[in-house]
């Protein structure tokens, strides 16, 4: 759940960190607004998601993340690498510190910036044109769903750079392509397009690059056609289901059910 104590954070904040946030009734938008970077990201820009997340109305049922211009996003932003850091002053300088932990503490706050995403009480669309390399790439895998153009390319690059992939991308890559796959993707650091994308499952839907934004509409309003209620139950069941014995989750479905019937129909109301 978003904390309701949150502030909203200010549009200027939002653009600082290279991020814009559109809001309309249920659906909200989440660009990554740095195009002359191809939305290259800095910790301003996954610190400024994690606000997002946080601060997130009610209302929102589904969220929508895409990039501007030709690149969903070029990953992180290299220039942290060098001496003086990225616009804003983000630099990779010292990042290990001499505290593992508290060095552990400063990339759990980044990987907030992705985490909120799986929230059952929204549906995240990553909306991919063009490259989604490395913290783009797991930013996409943190959505629940994907849909691309028909020019989108993923690569995990990280293991390139000598870093692993750790905003949480890991994961719902296993969870996707399977073992053997993930290890392959990441550990040649190539390149998948959208074709390849499609058959190992890490895209929901292909569609021309100019229909990107209306295939993404069409999703959106489908996935607000159901119950609300429903929606939340429904998803927060199937994140389990991976995890849980089939008795596991045969009672889970029972607990979820008694919920919906109780709202729908009063505490007296029976299957
Ligand atoms: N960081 C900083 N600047 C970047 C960038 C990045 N990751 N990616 C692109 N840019 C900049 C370019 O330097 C270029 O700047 P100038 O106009 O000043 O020259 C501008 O964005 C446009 O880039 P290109 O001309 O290269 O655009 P393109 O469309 O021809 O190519 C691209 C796009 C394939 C994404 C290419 O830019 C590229 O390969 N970028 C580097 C990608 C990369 O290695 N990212 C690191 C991923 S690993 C990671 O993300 C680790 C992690 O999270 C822990």
């Amino acid at each position: 759940m978003a904390d309701p104590t949150a502030s909203r954070p200010e549009a200027g904040e939002l653009a600082d960190a290279g991020l814009r946030l559109d809001v309309d009734g249920p659906v909200a938008t989440v660009t990554l607004n740095r195009p002359e970077r191809r939305n290259a990201m800095t910790f301003a820009m996954w610190r400024g998601l994690a606000r997002i997340g946080e601060s997130l109305p009610e209302p929102v049922r589904v969220v929508v993340v895409r990039g501007a211009g030709p690149s969903f996003s070029a990953g992180i932003d290299l220039s942290m690498f060098e001496r003086g850091g990225a616009e804003g002053g983000d630099s990779f300088a010292g990042a290990a510190g001499d505290d593992p932990a508290d060095a552990e503490r400063r990339i759990a706050e980044l990987q907030a910036g992705y985490t909120w995403l799986r929230r059952p009480e929204i549906v995240s669309i990553a909306a991919v044109q063009g490259h989604a390399i490395g913290g783009g790439f797991q930013l996409a895998l943190a959505c629940d769903l994907r849909v691309i153009a028909d020019d989108a390319r993923f690569c995990m690059k990280e293991a390139a750079l000598g870093l692993v992939p750790d905003l949480t991308g890991t994961k719902p890559l296993v969870d996707i392509v399977g073992l053997p796959r993930a290890i392959e993707l990441c550990l040649t650091a190539r390149t998948v397009h959208a074709d390849e994308a499609a058959r190992l499952g890490l895209a929901e839907l292909v569609v021309p690059a100019a229909e990107l934004d209306g295939a993404v509409r069409d999703l959106a309003a489908a996935l607000l056609a159901v119950h609300p209620g429903a929606a939340v139950a429904t998803k927060r069941l199937l994140r389990q289901a991976p995890h849980n014995t089939l008795e596991q989750q045969a009672a889970a479905e029972r607990r979820e059910q008694v919920g919906r019937l109780k709202e729908l129909f009063g505490s007296g109301g029976a299957a």
